[in-house]
């Protein structure tokens, strides 16, 4: 009897990163659950996956601001007979809105996306790949966890806190064959500044700060499988955060607020 191919539970499937992670991993062979609102765009890539690379793929339309999302997106798993290998959580975005402006809502569901929901997909998925003793989870978080604190919301704070419960779950779930890694992308071109409203401001970015999508998950995906706790894809943007790590916490604070898009406020 054949062992059947392990599976990737990826976040934010229908665009950008995670669309990149899709495309990466089938193309290796791996069989795949797709996770986004957009269902449509999930059927469509899921059908060009597998005519493409004869690989299974699922998927489940999801809002990942329900608190009730992760369990059902693990029931439905399970209901299809898939057993999660492979975690990428990815889904995410950002507001461009002062925080004392910006409904409490809108917050919440900052917070329910990209912090808890994806706590709790991993919690979810560890008794699994603990007893299979093979797992692998990439958490996206961004360049912005190593910058200055800036008053955009709450952003940072939530892209630190996946890099450093990343390499604290490293530690714990190494043992038990289980890599995570903090995936740290700098600019990269997705739809993310779309949905963010800053597309006209980010196309002013000078061209050497941008990564395509596929060489940060080509990156981010040789690192998982290396055991590399935390990955900052790119020359640039390592560059960047290895300058910006040794700043003193006055420092980063001063040069934060220099760069605050709300001073004015
Ligand atoms: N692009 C950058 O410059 C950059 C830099 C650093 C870090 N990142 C991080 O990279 C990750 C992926 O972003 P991206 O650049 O690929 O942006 P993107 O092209 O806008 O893709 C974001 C993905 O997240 C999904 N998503 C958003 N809200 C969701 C929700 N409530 N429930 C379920 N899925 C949701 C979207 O799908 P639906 O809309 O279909 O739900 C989409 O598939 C994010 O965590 C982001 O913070 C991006």
């Amino acid at each position: 009897m054949t062992t059947p191919p392990r599976t990737a539970l990826i976040t934010g499937a229908s665009a950008g990163i995670g669309a990149a992670f899709a495309h990466h991993l089938a193309a290796s062979g791996y069989q795949l659950l797709l996770v986004a609102r957009r269902e449509d765009r999930l059927r469509e890539l899921a059908t060009q996956l597998t005519e493409r690379h004869g690989v299974r793929c699922e998927v489940f339309a999801a809002d990942l601001t329900d608190p009730a999302a992760p369990t059902a997106v693990l029931d439905h798993a399970r209901n299809v007979g898939l057993d999660i290998d492979i975690l990428i959580n990815n889904a995410g975005l950002s507001g461009n809105t002062a925080f004392a402006d910006t409904p409490w809502e809108v917050l919440a569901g900052e917070i329910q996306l990209m912090v808890t929901a994806q706590t709790q997909l991993i919690h979810l998925v560890i008794p699994g790949m603990k007893e299979r003793r093979w797992g692998r989870i990439i958490n996206v978080s961004s360049a912005a966890a190593f910058a200055p604190p800036a008053a955009s919301l709450l952003y940072t704070g939530i892209k630190s806190y996946v890099l450093n419960t990343s390499q604290s779950l490293d530690m714990e779930l190494k043992p038990h064959g289980i890599h995570v890694t903090a995936l740290c992308p700098g600019f990269t071109r997705t739809e993310f500044h779309d949905v963010m409203g800053t597309r006209d401001r980010a196309n002013d970015l000078p061209r050497i700060l941008w990564q395509q999508p596929d060489a940060v998950v080509t990156e981010g995906w040789a690192a998982v499988m290396k055991g590399n706790p935390v990955c900052v894809p790119g020359t640039f943007n390592k560059i960047s955060a290895a300058a910006m790590k040794p700043m003193p916490v006055r420092l980063g604070y001063l040069v934060g607020k220099t760069l605050n898009p709300f001073k004015n406020s």
